[in-house]
């Protein structure tokens, strides 16, 4: 087998991340495959079997995919990476990398501003290609004219895009290489925004994102946490991970190919943040969630082309694009707009959901009585959704469910995803190794617990999280 028929193998079967799933190996076995152009003889039956399910015809004995025409699906992949000037820039060229992992040929395109946070020969040495920076270079121009640059892209990627290239692609501005090619593209416009917290949320911007997206230009993130300028807020570049997952599903689309994920056009139910659950007209019961790892989860499936509806208890934090929110208060809510969201391929309950409501709730507020005797509230159990969606008739073809829990983390789950009738659990503690709250935070660690078998993931954002894990549910559906 030569290294290129390898590569159409790892890029039909979902890229890398999927080939080390499916074989339980990390990265660097998958570059001795590469490098020897070969398979090890175990791992012929799962490739097969997983090529299949993804409607690919292959040779058992040869490891060839049939048909060369349809082999070569990577021939006509190639990004224009244009990369803004901001701290985020640094990510750019992890994404590169990434890119070319799933066989996507990178060609560098960098603003002014990007060239004060990372040089160009930085970029061209990761993307083995020249980077552009300068419309009026004379040899740029004559070897590559910035039409031709920008007309031979299947996909334009705009990462880090800065308020003010979001700005200016807007107005049509033509200032700059970047600019230029994106008025010049016929090919289609992904960007990844990334922005202090206040000027993503300045209606300036609200506006241009507006204006661009009427223009058919895609948006990935900007995903919410703490910003390098030490605030918080949204207005993060997204993880390179889902950038990337991104780009590949937009390629997919340009090429007029069934989308690469095999999540592309699936239903996901994803529950996030608290409940609220009311005493009186004015008081509630409620928790700390704050749903980022739940939206970050229906950003993620969102990325990869599934259908999400995000059933969410009031968070501050705004939906991600691409999801339909359905905004909740009560755990009953919740229960009724997951219900009215099926059918559904799979659903992920991240909630917090109160366990309990306050029955006999008055009107109006509750009153102190002039005897210092508190109230008394009274309790009633509230359903459980996880448990509903998991036992329900329409169920979905994979439930998974979340277990915070304070101490025996691993049976304390395992109880609860066979109480629950759910197929996995992601488990993780309550607070981190320092006895930070998980609560609120933009970190996570998590055991993910599938059956009899368990994995550890160590600490890593809730953004990376909620990618590993669509990742892990993309090999379930493919
Ligand atoms: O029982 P516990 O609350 O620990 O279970 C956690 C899991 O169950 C989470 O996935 C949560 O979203 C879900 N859950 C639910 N409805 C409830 C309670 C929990 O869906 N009433």
């Amino acid at each position: 087998m030569k290294n290129r028929e390898l590569s159409a193998i790892i890029t039909a079967l979902g890229g890398r991340q999927a080939l080390q799933d499916l074989l339980g190996v990390g990265p660097s076995a998958i570059s001795n495959y590469l490098a020897r152009g070969a398979l090890p003889q175990r791992a012929h039956a799962p490739v097969c079997e997983a090529l299949r399910a993804r409607g690919w015809q292959i040779d058992p004995g040869s490891l060839v995919l049939a048909d060369p025409e349809e082999t070569d699906i990577t021939a006509r992949r190639r990004v224009l990476l244009v990369v803004g000037g901001g701290i985020a820039a640094y990510k750019a060229l992890e994404v590169a990398r990434r890119l070319q992992d799933h066989d996507v040929t990178v060609t560098g395109v960098m603003t002014r501003g990007a060239r004060e946070f990372v040089t160009p020969l930085s970029l061209s040495a990761l993307t083995a290609n020249k980077t552009f920076t300068d419309l009026f270079s004379l040899t740029d121009e004559a070897e590559m004219g910035h039409i031709r640059l920008a007309r031979e892209a299947d996909l334009v990627l705009v990462a880090p895009a800065t308020a003010n290239l979001m700005a200016r692609a807007a107005n049509g501005l033509a200032d700059d290489l970047a600019t230029t090619i994106l008025l010049a593209t016929d090919a289609p416009v992904l960007m990844a925004p990334a922005m202090n917290p206040a000027m993503w949320a300045h209606p300036a911007t609200q506006d241009n994102l507006n204006r661009l997206r009427g223009r058919d230009v895609q948006f990935v993130g900007p995903a919410a946490g703490d910003m390098a300028c030490g605030e918080e807020g949204t207005g993060r570049l997204s993880e390179p991970d889902a950038i990337v997952s991104a780009a590949l599903h937009h390629l997919d689309l340009a090429a007029g190919r069934p989308a690469s994920s095999p999540l592309a056009g699936r239903h996901a139910i994803v529950t996030s943040g608290p409940t609220v659950e009311p005493i009186d007209a004015v008081r509630f019961i409620a928790n700390r969630s704050s749903g980022k790892q739940g939206h970050a989860i229906a950003a993620a499936l969102a990325s990869r082309g599934a259908r999400v509806t995000l059933v969410s208890g009031p968070v501050a934090i705004p939906a991600p694009q691409d999801v339909e929110l359905v905004p909740v208060e009560t755990a009953r809510d919740m229960l009724s707009a997951c219900e009215a969201a099926l059918p559904a391929d799979l659903a992920v309950c991240a909630a917090a959901v109160a366990d309990w409501r306050v029955t006999g709730i008055p009107e109006g507020k509750i009153k102190k009585t002039g005897d210092g005797q508190p109230p008394i509230l009274s309790l009633a159990e509230n359903p459980d959704i996880l448990r509903h969606l998991a036992t329900h008739a329409s169920r979905p073809r994979l439930v998974v469910g979340f277990a915070a829990e304070a101490a025996d983390l691993q049976e304390t789950a395992m109880a609860k995803l066979a109480r629950k009738g759910c197929d996995w659990i992601v488990a993780n503690m309550i607070s981190d190794a320092d006895g930070k709250p998980v609560f609120g935070s933009d970190d996570n660690s998590a055991t993910l617990i599938t059956g009899n078998e368990s994995e550890m993931w160590p600490q890593m954002s809730k953004v990376a999280l909620a990618d590993r894990l669509v990742t892990r549910i993309e090999a379930q559906f493919a």
